[in-house]
C-alpha cells in the first residue's frame, strides 16, 4: 500500500464525574495523508499544529516508532501531510489524537493488523489514561476502566440523542498542570459520594434521562472543584448555558475548554446566544462523532462528517 489517509476525531474526556473514565468523540478531526517515499517528511497544513524542525522530534513519529519497536518492526520512510481542526492543550484530546495517529501509522506501515483493543491498550500506556483514547478509536460515548491488569475494560454507551456546544478560550491549559492541582487521595466518604454521583450520571445517560445526567455532571467532586479557578468564565458559562436550556456544562477534559450537553436540535441556537455573551471564545456547536478512527485508501485527505 503506497498511500492512505488516517482520520481521527477530537474528544472530550471526563464529562464531570467520569474522571479518567468517560469520554465522547467530537466532530473535529486530525487527518494524516501518508505517501511512501525515500525519506521521512512531515508537512503541516494547520495553524493548530506545533512547529517541529526534525521528523524524529515529531510526536506522531515518536509514537509510531515506539509501537513498531514493540512488534520488532522498523518504520519505512514516508511523507506525512498533517491537517488538524483540533486546537492544542484545550481539553479536546489533541495529544491522544496524535498518539493514536502514531499507533495507526505504525499499524499501517508495518502491517501489524492491530485490533481495536490492542490500539486502546497501547494508547493508554502512552497517554496514561484511556478516557480520550477509547472514544477516539471507537467513536461515540465510551466508558473505560483501567484496573491495572494490562487490559482496558470498555463499554460503548447507546448513542446520545442530544447536541453539544463547545466553548474554547484563547488560552492553553497543560494537562500536567491541571492534574497536579488534584488531591493525591480522597477520604472514603468523599470517594463514595463522588463515585455515587458518577454512577448516577452514567445510569441516567443510559436510560436517556438527560435532565438527571446534566444535574449529576455538574456535581463532580473528583476534579472540577480543583480546576474551576483556572477557567475565568467557569461559573458564568454553566449558569448562562443552563438558562438557555442546557442539561449540563462541564470542563472538557482537563480544560481549558468547556462543553454543554443540550437538547437535540438546539445546539446552533444556544451556541449563537452564548457567543453573543462571550465573544472572546470560539463557541462551536458540534456533533458526536460515531465513526472513530478511520483509515481510507483514497487520494486526498478525508474530512469526516458526524452521523
Ligand atoms: N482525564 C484527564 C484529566 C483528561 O482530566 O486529567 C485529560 O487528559
Amino acid at each position: 500500500m503506497n498511500m492512505f489517509t488516517i482520520t481521527i476525531p477530537a474528544s472530550s474526556a471526563n464529562i464531570g464525574p467520569g474522571f479518567d473514565s468517560a469520554g465522547i468523540a467530537l466532530s473535529r478531526y486530525l487527518s494524516l495523508h501518508v505517501t511512501k517515499q525515500e525519506t521521512w517528511e512531515f508537512v503541516h497544513h494547520s495553524s493548530h499544529l506545533p512547529f517541529v524542525s526534525h521528523y524524529e522530534d515529531h510526536f506522531i513519529y515518536h509514537a509510531a516508532k515506539q509501537i513498531a519497536e514493540v512488534y520488532n518492526h522498523v518504520l519505512p520512510p514516508c511523507k506525512v501531510e498533517v491537517d488538524s481542526e483540533i486546537p492544542l492543550a484545550r481539553g479536546l484530546g489533541s495529544s491522544a489524537s496524535a498518539v493514536i495517529a502514531g499507533i495507526e501509522l505504525a499499524n499501517q506501515l508495518c502491517s501489524l493488523s492491530l485490533t481495536l483493543e490492542q490500539k486502546l491498550n497501547h494508547a493508554t500506556v502512552l497517554e496514561g489514561h484511556p478516557d480520550n483514547a477509547a472514544p477516539i478509536i471507537f467513536g461515540g460515548f465510551l466508558i473505560t476502566a483501567n484496573t491495572g491488569d494490562g487490559e482496558i475494560d470498555y463499554f460503548e454507551m447507546p448513542p446520545l440523542d442530544l447536541d453539544v456546544v463547545l466553548y474554547i478560550p484563547d488560552f492553553k491549559m497543560s494537562t500536567e498542570t491541571a492534574r497536579n492541582l488534584l488531591p493525591a487521595s480522597f477520604s472514603r466518604k468523599n470517594a463514595t459520594t463522588a463515585s455515587g454521583i458518577s454512577n448516577m450520571m452514567i445510569a441516567a445517560f443510559v436510560s436517556g434521562d438527560y435532565l438527571l445526567a446534566g444535574r449529576m455532571m455538574e456535581k463532580d467532586l473528583f476534579h472540577e472543584p480543583y480546576r474551576a479557578e483556572l477557567i475565568p468564565n467557569y461559573d458564568e458559562i454553566k449558569v448562562e448555558a443552563k438558562k438557555l436550556g442546557a442539561y449540563g456544562t462541564v470542563i472538557s477534559g482537563a480544560g481549558s475548554a468547556m462543553i454543554s450537553f443540550v437538547p437535540k436540535g438546539q445546539g446552533n441556537q444556544i451556541a449563537a446566544q452564548m457567543k453573543a455573551m462571550l465573544p472572546q471564545y470560539d463557541i462551536a456547536p458540534l456533533k458526536i462523532d460515531h465513526h472513530g478512527l478511520q483509515v481510507s485508501h483514497c487520494e486526498k485527505p478525508l474530512r469526516m462528517t458526524a452521523e
